[in-house]
């Protein structure tokens, strides 16, 4: 007789309905940028492929909706309304899972290795729940106030971490006869008396808190990217009057810039700056001169789009110095206003951004002050 192997179907729940308040920042963590993706999007990258996995539930609070469709796209994973507490979110879950199995993960931990669900896959094959875990490399103890306390065998604790996998029914079961908000469903199926298999978890699992959390997930992020620079030149004549756009900042001058949109030689280096970096063309190739929809446009409009096609492309900007070259106006005074400027543009802290500023010894085009030319470089990481 030969062997049929009973091939298990699970639905991965991934919840994301939390506001996380130990981040303390205005976008909850799992809608945050790390490594050129969303971190709920690097959770659902790291389930999705995977052949046990038949399909991928995101649960989302009720306020988060739009800001969820517009992240995931056409993802194909089904949204699920989450509760107040994280278990809620994941009963809430729960109720709309129609596979035998079901992995329960956090969005807060974005990089699942494909090993630690074959692990736990391999594990349900002879129970109903089981978990990745580690154990500490660290002496535990307890504290005793400000003071240290006794001392906890290190052998007798280890971390428990997500995804965890649970036949639907047992871990739907334990949940009914649970009250209270356990942080996760392991010990909501052990407390139901259900033996909870252990497998080895990664570090790459550790959950995002705090916003140190964050820096070492995007520093784990950034190993895997390449670093790439674009450079972008720019120049405009000068003609009729002033002020002239600079940064996006009116600078006052006696003569304006000439040119079809409006002529912010500095915005226009680092647009081209941004598109060279990840080998999109130019500006011109972009927003054609030609085209009456930007005759005399804001500039902010190319460089914005320009950092949006970059970041479409999984790409993240890491800083950008430019050099105005001019006699005049003199760029020192507005220099701080332009950077804000660019800053906010990019959506960048401002001391990733540079602008600086040089005369060419009255030599030459801009020498003789018949127009004003940029300089710009983008250094951006890209897989
Ligand atoms: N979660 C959820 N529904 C809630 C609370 C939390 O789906 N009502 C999710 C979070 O989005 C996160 C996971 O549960 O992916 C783990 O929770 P935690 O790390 O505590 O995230 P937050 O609750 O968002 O953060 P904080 O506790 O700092 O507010
Ligand atoms: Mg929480």
């Amino acid at each position: 007789m030969p062997v049929i192997a009973r091939v298990m179907k699970f639905t991965a729940i991934i919840v994301a309905a939390g506001s996380g308040s130990r981040m303390g920042s205005d976008v909850p963590k799992q809608f945050q940028m790390l490594g050129g993706k969303e971190v709920l999007v690097h959770a659902i990258d790291a389930l999705l492929p995977h052949p046990a996995i038949e399909a991928v539930h995101v649960v989302i609070a009720a306020d988060q909706e739009r800001m969820a469709k517009a992240v995931l796209g056409d993802k194909s994973v089904k949204l699920v309304i989450g509760g107040e507490t994280r278990s809620q979110s994941v009963r809430n879950g729960l109720a709309a899972v129609e596979t035998s199995h079901v992995l329960i993960h956090d969005a807060a931990r974005p990089f699942c290795p494909g090993t630690v669900i074959d692990r736990l896959v391999s594990a349900m094959e002879t129970h109903d729940a089981a978990t990745p875990m580690l154990r500490s490399v660290d002496t535990l103890a307890q504290p005793h106030g400000a003071l240290l306390g006794d001392g906890v065998d290190r052998e007798t604790v280890i971390r428990i971490q997500t995804p965890q996998a649970f036949r639907t029914n047992v871990i739907r079961d334990a949940y009914e006869g649970h009250d209270g908000a356990p942080t996760d469903e392991a010990r909501v199926a052990a407390a139901a008396g259900i033996d909870v298999a252990l497998v080895q978890g990664d570090e790459m699992l550790d959950k995002i808190t705090t916003p140190g959390d964050f820096a070492r997930a995007e520093a784990l992020a950034g190993q895997t990217m390449i670093p790439r620079t674009g450079m972008g030149f720019d120049v405009h004549q000068f003609a009729g009057e002033g002020p002239v756009m600079l940064g996006g900042i009116a600078v006052p001058h006696d003569k304006g810039l000439s040119g079809h949109s409006d002529a912010d030689v500095l915005l226009h280096a680092i647009t081209d700056a941004l598109l060279g970096a990840v080998s999109l063309g130019d500006i011109g190739l972009h927003f054609p001169p030609s085209d009456p929809t930007w005759k005399g446009a804001d500039s902010e409009k190319f460089l914005a789009h320009a950092a949006k096609l970059v970041r479409d492309m999984g790409a993240v900007i890491d800083s950008v110095d430019a050099t105005l070259i001019c006699e005049a106006p003199k760029v020192g005074p507005h220099r701080a206003a332009m950077q804000q400027n660019i800053a906010r543009i990019l959506d960048l802290v401002p001391d990733r951004v540079s602008v600086k500023a040089t005369t060419t010894e009255r030599l030459g085009f801009t020498g003789r002050g018949e127009g004003i030319a940029c300089q710009a470089v983008v250094n951006v990481r890209m897989k």
